[in-house]
């Protein structure tokens, strides 16, 4: 579970990134976050995983404080940047073992999970190259294949199907759906209404720093007007907030 109260964040004193945010994440569900570009839904995702700091609110991962425990918070947290342009000199094995040390999964269980992901994503003979001379869907699947060696109870990933080609974006979804019903939480950002309808178990709408709307599909669809599609309704919320 994932959950935020009351959180602000302004940089240089002066752009207030996000207002007063506040969202639950459940066990068990996936949830969406959707917003245009520059709504403010990076900036969350990195006061929800402690590379940030927020200057207001209170922010809890299994109801361990992210700033008070910040390793024992981390250590449920499983993360995909939107960059994935990270460890560029190590080899993909080499990363997968440094986050399998780093969240202590044990050397069978290891193997195990890297031989399945590899397979999965068509890495086999990848994982023996450095970083640096993969692809940018290659950078991006070490990392998803690195949280899900760790399998963490949360997963947030931040843009996490930029780049992807179709089969692995549909491979992803599907450990999205695995994980989320196995009772854990996956938090992931999009600027794709179709992707998070398709998947999402509740979604929220941000633009300018503020939540617009929050809620299941059904009731996000009660807002929306007679003959109107939900991206229309979406584009006109971020348009004219
Ligand atoms: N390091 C920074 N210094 C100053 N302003 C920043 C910084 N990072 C982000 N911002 C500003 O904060 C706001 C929110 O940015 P953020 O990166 O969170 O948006 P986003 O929703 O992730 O956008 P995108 O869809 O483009 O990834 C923007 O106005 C941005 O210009
Ligand atoms: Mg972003």
């Amino acid at each position: 579970m994932i959950s935020l109260r009351a959180v602000s964040k302004t940089y240089n004193g002066e752009i207030k990134a996000i207002d007063s945010i506040s969202m639950e994440i459940k066990d068990g569900e996936i949830f969406g976050f959707l917003g245009p570009n520059g709504a403010g839904k990076t900036t969350t995702i990195k006061i929800m995983t402690g590379i940030l700091n927020a200057d207001e609110g209170d922010i809890s991962i299994n109801a361990i404080d992210i700033i008070k425990a910040p390793l024992e918070a981390k250590k449920q947290i499983g993360f995909v940047p939107d960059s994935p342009d990270m460890f560029l000199r190590l080899k993909g094995i080499e990363y997968l073992n440094f986050i399998g040390d780093m969240y202590e999964v044990p050397s069978e269980l290891r193997k195990e999970r890297i031989i399945t992901l590899a397979k999965r994503f068509g890495m086999e003979t990848a994982i023996g190259d450095k970083i640096q001379s993969y692809s940018h869907g290659m950078r991006q699947k070490i990392m998803i294949m690195g949280v899900g060696l760790h399998q963490p109870p949360v997963w947030i990933l931040d843009e996490p199907m930029t780049g992807l080609d179709p089969k692995s974006s549909y491979l992803l979804k599907e450990m999205m759906r695995e994980h989320a019903d196995k009772g854990n939480s996956v938090f992931f950002s999009t600027h794709v209404l179709e992707v998070a309808e398709k998947i999402c178990d509740r979604i929220a709408i941000i633009n300018n720093g503020k939540i617009l709307i929050s809620g299941t599909l059904e009731e996000l669809r009660k807002h929306v007007k007679e003959n109107e599609s939900l991206e229309k309704m979406f584009l006109e919320m971020t348009e004219y907030a």
